[in-house]
């Protein structure tokens, strides 16, 4: 069985479709839960699920992101978790806690990558005339939103959109793209899918 620790910063709803998922012949099960924000309704979400969870406030570490990421690695490493899956994880990780955990660290993004990487996607969206947006589950490299993707979801843009609708109708397929992906990643498969 493999081991998935999830990292979060926010409610986490994409951790709750990915632990609701790992249950049956699913070949993982979660074992951690953990977040930059001791705040983060992710937290408690999933205590309320029964995951362990763990805080490693960022804000003490200010000027030292390798000091923070030591301090999560070591979190981690008492978890020994198989797959370290990022679930709206707002932190920028350093190359070296992304080498650490090569080849097991996955993301979820919400745009068509390579299209709009960093923050306010959906806005950036809109703004671009763009027809249709969607999320992106990859593999994390050391450069910003970029390594092998996974899977994708597509979703239109409507004429009335606003970012909000837009993220709202997107966050929809992420719950269904992001198990998925991990499903089929705890089995040893990489090859991409389309939704
Ligand atoms: C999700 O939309 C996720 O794609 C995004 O944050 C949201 C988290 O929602 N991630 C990023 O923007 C990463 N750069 P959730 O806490 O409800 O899962």
């Amino acid at each position: 069985m493999k081991r998935v620790a999830i990292l979060l910063s926010g409610g986490g709803s994409n951790m709750v479709a990915l632990v609701r998922s790992m249950t049956g012949d699913h070949p993982a099960r979660p074992c951690l839960v953990g977040s930059n924000d001791p705040e983060a309704g992710g937290l408690r979400r999933a205590a309320e699920l029964g995951v362990p969870t763990v805080a490693i406030d960022h804000r003490p570490f200010k000027g030292d992101r390798p000091g923070f990421e030591a301090a999560l690695t070591a979190a981690l490493e008492e978890a020994a978790p198989d797959i370290v899956a990022l679930a709206g994880f707002m932190r920028i990780l350093t190359p070296g806690f992304v080498d650490r955990w090569a080849g097991r660290l996955l993301n979820i993004h919400p745009s068509l990558l390579p299209k709009y990487r960093g923050l306010d996607t959906h806005a950036r969206a809109i703004a671009a005339g763009d027809t249709e947006a969607g999320c992106t589950v990859h593999e994390v490299t050391a450069a910003l939103d970029d390594g092998p993707i996974l899977g994708q979801a597509r979703v239109p843009i409507l004429p009335e959109d606003t970012p909000a609708a837009l993220a709202a109708r997107v966050l929809v397929q992420e719950h269904r793209l992001y198990p998925l992906v991990l499903r089929r990643f705890a089995e040893g498969r990489r090859d991409r899918i389309d939704l």
